[in-house]
């Protein structure tokens, strides 16, 4: 496995390899993250690119830009294991050598909801980078953990919309065995609060419970889960029972996912559950 840290050196070192696969990070990898590249792996036998890069322009000035950890040693270790060929870790002077002003903005129904209410610009900030690292690395298909649900949904039509040819494709998301979703983030968390994360899922699961009992008060039911989240000293964001389809409101036949995002202590999680 090679680490290269240059366009020009990506470039010149991906000519002429046809059937490119694509993972997308930000780093301070888990099994997640290596179930995407075992994902790639499996899908061609071209290349499997993956990139490290923690991208300040979707982040908040209050968010954890400074303190995400940064852990290319590791990262590059657990990436060859899975069978990645390519690691791109650019700096921020490669990547963004000026000030980024061109910027690709996605359509407000699909990123000002949800995540982009709360972090407003998120979505703006991952289709620019997003849509750089696909013009660099010109992968044939390109793998995103639905762990970011409304991400995929994002970057998905994106592709769609710009024709761009890629395959964009959704890997599961790893869960620890009590059920925590994998994510970068829960590094921050104490041991106690890891056992109270796991409350996050469970909300969820009681929200398509109620669903699937026939209650069709859908707004009644958030309310809920909101408040029992709420009661255990979590400050939730939201916790919504949407259309897979487009996130919007639940219809019946239509398949449906649960989504959540709350503080818990100092850390933000997001989970979803697809029925
Ligand atoms: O999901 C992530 O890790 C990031 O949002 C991504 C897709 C690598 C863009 O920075």
């Amino acid at each position: 496995m090679k680490l290269i840290h240059t366009i020009a050196e990506l470039r010149a070192e991906l000519e002429g390899q046809g059937g490119r696969a694509f993972v997308p990070t930000m780093g301070n990898l888990h099994e997640g993250h290596l179930a995407l590249v075992r994902q790639a792996r499996a899908a061609t036998a071209g290349p499997v690119i993956a990139s490290i890069f923690v991208n300040r322009l979707q982040f908040l000035p209050h968010e954890d830009f400074d303190r995400y950890p940064r852990t290319l040693e590791n990262d590059c270790r657990l990436l060859e294991s899975a069978g990645c060929d390519l690691v791109f870790a650019p700096d921020e002077r490669e990547l963004y050598p000026e000030p980024q002003a061109y910027k690709l903005q996605p359509p407000a129904e699909l990123a000002d909801i949800l995540e982009g209410h709360f972090r407003p610009g998120f979505f703006t900030g991952v289709c620019t980078v997003v849509y750089k690292l696909f013009n660099i690395v010109q992968p044939q298909i390109a793998i995103f953990g639905k762990k970011d649900y409304q991400q995929l949904m994002v970057l998905r039509r994106m592709v769609a919309q710009m024709a761009l040819p890629i395959d964009v494709r959704g890997g599961e998301t790893c869960r620890s065995a009590e059920g925590l979703a994998l994510s970068s983030r829960n590094g921050y968390l104490s041991e106690a609060e890891k056992l109270e994360a796991l409350r996050l899922s469970a909300t969820l699961k009681g929200l398509i419970a109620g669903w699937q009992a026939g209650r069709r008060d859908v707004a009644q039911l958030e309310a809920e889960a909101m408040q029992a989240l709420r009661a255990q000293g979590w400050l939730p964001d939201y916790v919504v029972l949407r259309r897979q389809r487009d996130l919007g409101t639940p219809e019946e036949g239509a398949p449906l996912v649960a989504l959540a995002a709350a503080k818990l202590g100092a850390t933000r999680l997001i989970d979803n559950l697809e029925l």
